[in-house]
């Protein structure tokens, strides 16, 4: 039993040297740039106060937002951990908890922070396919420009354990697995986890955390915008400002949802997505093999496999450690059963 079930991601929270760079990337990434005592912030069109931080300092990821289901929920959390509730200095106000990872990755779980209305979208546009004739005696005449961030979607951590930092995230905030991510059978790698919200649809993923070579830390958080046609506008939008694409545009395989990435002045990379899979609690975790994490339904490959992004150090050895490990544990069951 977890200690709560938290209701979503809120933010999450960087550092970095030049704060007018970074906002100059949020505008053309669509996320509305403000600042407020002294820090810059990043707001999208669902009217909560921000789910972007940064903080001026050196270039680096700092936290995960979490998003408690109220203020009780924080309380019996605080309770269970040893700390306080803390006022949240922050546009929006509300109350948090602060805590630290397994891996020193910061997690902030927020409650009762103060919402504007949701901002108005253009009215989505009408879609004509083969069977299923929508728009009639109307053109479709899209405004070039960047996407239209709604909200926050979820947040990709690189762990050096994954068991461990599954037992820790499931045991206080009630994550259930979606997908678990296998090198081999029975070798994990890493887990994408919904929200446990009962009866209610949650995003097939809010949290993935993957054991992976490289440094630990921030692998990418991820933005919900209005539509595909949104989506292909601000790809079109970040080409022309010469930002740094990172993988895209594809539709995933775990989760469905189309994607696009893009790396931030400092590295950090931040995803584009829409139309991804919603379930409710009642939906049973999924095997899946390491091949579907980087293959793609259609669209880019991934870099690595295009060529165009060299393997990360390590990951060879990586993976054939996991083969031997395999090999060995199968080498001990088959002399079991012939003994
Ligand atoms: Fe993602």
């Amino acid at each position: 039993m977890a200690v709560i079930r938290v209701d979503d991601i809120a933010h999450v929270r960087f550092s970095a040297p030049d704060l007018a760079a970074m906002r100059g990337f949020l505008d053309d990434f669509g996320i509305i740039p403000f600042e407020s005592g002294g820090r810059l912030y990043g707001k999208g069109r669902d009217g909560r106060p921000f789910l972007h931080v940064t903080q001026p300092g050196p270039a680096r990821f700092l936290a995960v937002g979490l998003r408690a289901r109220s203020l009780a929920d924080l309380e019996t959390l605080a309770a269970s951990e040893g700390v306080a509730v803390e006022p949240l200095d922050a546009p929006g106000g509300g109350h948090i908890v602060r805590l630290t990872d397994p891996d020193g990755h910061g997690v902030e779980i927020v409650a009762g922070q103060a919402n504007d209305p949701p901002a108005l979208l253009a009215p989505a546009v009408l879609h004509n396919d083969a069977e299923t004739k929508q728009r009639l005696r109307a053109v479709v005449a899209l405004a070039p420009g960047p996407a239209h961030v709604c909200r926050i979607g979820h947040a990709v951590l690189k762990v050096r354990d994954f068991r461990t930092s599954e037992a820790w995230y499931k045991q206080r905030f009630g994550f259930l697995t979606s997908d678990e991510v296998e090198a081999a059978p029975d070798v994990p790698l890493g887990a994408f986890m919904r929200c446990d919200r009962g009866d209610l649809p949650a995003d097939h993923h809010t949290l993935f955390l993957a054991q992976l070579p490289g440094p630990i830390g921030l692998l990418h958080a991820a933005f919900e915008v209005a539509s595909l046609d949104d989506l292909m506008l601000g790809h079109q939008h970040l080409k022309a400002r010469q930002r740094e694409a990172a993988w895209g545009v594809g539709r995933h395989i775990m989760g469905s949802q189309v994607f696009d990435y893009w790396k931030d002045p400092f590295g950090n990379e931040l995803e584009h997505w829409t139309d991804g899979d919603l379930f409710t609690a009642a939906d049973p975790p999924r095997r899946m093999p390491m091949q579907a994490l980087l293959a793609v339904q259609w669209g880019a490959p991934h870099p690595m496999f295009a060529g165009k992004r060299p393997p990360p150090p390590g990951l060879v050895a990586f993976v054939f450690s996991l083969f031997l490990r395999l090999k060995r544990l199968f080498s001990r069951q088959t002399k079991g059963m012939s003994a």
